[in-house]
């Protein structure tokens, strides 16, 4: 049976607009200091590799409590660089959460290797399934802090140091987050990260970094992004094209100054839908904060049979939400070489089905979350 009020009729009243993620609202406070980094590079004249990019680097790696920060291209790239610079390549095997963004996986095609999925508890890798997954070509795992929490550490090291695996991780949606105090992106041999505008640490385009305590990784890293380039004109190794804009450095520089607030903002949201909508319907939350995990909310993701229903419903009531991710990586055709179907991980195909994001991003007023809020609970006939 459908919830009470799926079928009402909208058009009878007025309902404030909450957009799923407006980034020119988000920027706007910070919009003069943009402006200023800009302008600042236009100046310079120095676009590709210039000081704004090595002094990004010197922060980001401080903020995440790194030894080296390498910023690439993308996110995609960072991944698929840490990877190569641990050795990995063909003929190895990594394993991923079943339950991710596409990257994750495509990072080890890319790297020449095979991704192996692993079973998700939650929505993220399920340590007490990686021991079954490992083979002897197995070389290395890749947690992943998805929405913003940070995974099981010790138990994903204790496995990899019991096996000789590298760990690394995929923070792109966790800029912030902690786990027993030390940051997303410390923890492992390398971490790999997006700038993707949206991203809790986001640019003006596509970036992305690696973050690592390894001399060693960080130098090949340095290299293989500037076409194997170690000096002008010496190319010890073949690479490739990945180097972060001069430009989306020097923005990156100015969001970073502001985004413990703004994680500050997005777990102040995430408190309001926690208290509120903790016994609605058949809602299942996120996990509550708890110690030692502090999660950063890049998303708050609700799971419910009604998804697809509630979804319309919050869309015509002007309520963006999204859907990450309606198909798991594993069962999209592009993936079919891998050899997994239906069934291979019911809890990510599960999670496809249920789970929905709802807005929380830096600035949402209280208004809009409770508008949210009432919302949901109305759909569910619980207000
Ligand atoms: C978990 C995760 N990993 C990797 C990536 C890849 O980042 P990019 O889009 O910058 O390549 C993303 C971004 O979408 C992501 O959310």
């Amino acid at each position: 049976m459908l919830p009470f009020r799926y079928n009402r009729n909208f058009s009878d009243f007025r309902v404030m607009q909450v957009p799923f993620f407006p980034l020119e609202t988000i920027l706007r406070p910070i919009r003069v200091e943009l402006d200023q980094a800009i302008s600042g590079v236009l100046d310079e004249g120095q676009f590709i590799m210039g000081e704004q990019v090595a002094l990004f680097e010197m922060e980001f790696a401080k903020f995440v409590g790194a030894k080296y920060c390498v910023a690439v291209g993308s996110g995609l790239d960072a991944l698929t660089i840490s990877l190569k610079a641990l050795g990995i390549g063909e003929g190895d095997e990594v394993l991923v959460p079943s339950h991710t963004c596409q990257a994750t996986w495509l990072s080890v095609l890319r790297a020449g290797a095979r991704p192996v999925g692993v079973s998700v508890n939650g929505f993220l890798i399920d340590h007490q399934h990686l021991e079954q997954s490992i083979s002897g070509r197995t070389k290395a795992i890749m947690p992943v802090h998805l929405y913003g929490y940070p995974c099981e550490m010790d138990a994903v090291c204790s496995v990899a140091s019991r096996y000789h695996l590298f760990v690394v991780e995929d923070f792109a949606q966790a800029h912030g987050a902690t786990y027993k105090g030390r940051m997303a992106g410390s923890m492992g041999d390398a971490g790999g990260t997006s700038f993707y505008p949206t991203k809790n640490l986001g640019a003006l385009g596509d970036g992305g970094a690696i973050t690592t305590n390894s001399e060693r990784v960080a130098a090949f890293a340095r290299s293989y992004r500037n076409y194997g380039s170690v000096q002008k004109d010496v190319h010890l190794q073949v690479g490739v094209n990945s180097r972060l804009d001069t430009l989306q450095a020097a923005v990156l520089r100015v969001n970073l100054k502001h985004v413990a607030h703004r994680n500050k903002q997005r777990r102040e949201i995430a408190d309001v839908y926690f208290s509120r909508l903790s016994t609605t319907g058949d809602l299942v939350l996120p996990p509550r904060p708890m110690s030692p995990c502090e999660p950063v909310f890049h998303q708050f993701v609700i799971q419910t049979e009604w998804r697809n229903q509630l979804h319309d419903y919050l869309s015509k009531a002007g309520i963006g939400t999204a859907i990450h991710y309606p198909v798991p990586v594993y069962l999209q055709p592009a993936y079919a070489q891998l050899g997994y179907g239906r069934g291979s991980f019911a809890s990510a195909e599960a999670l496809g089905k249920t789970v929905l994001s709802l807005p929380v991003w830096p600035g949402m007023s209280l208004d809009q979350v409770q508008c949210v809020c009432d919302e949901v609970l109305r759909f569910f006939g619980t207000k």
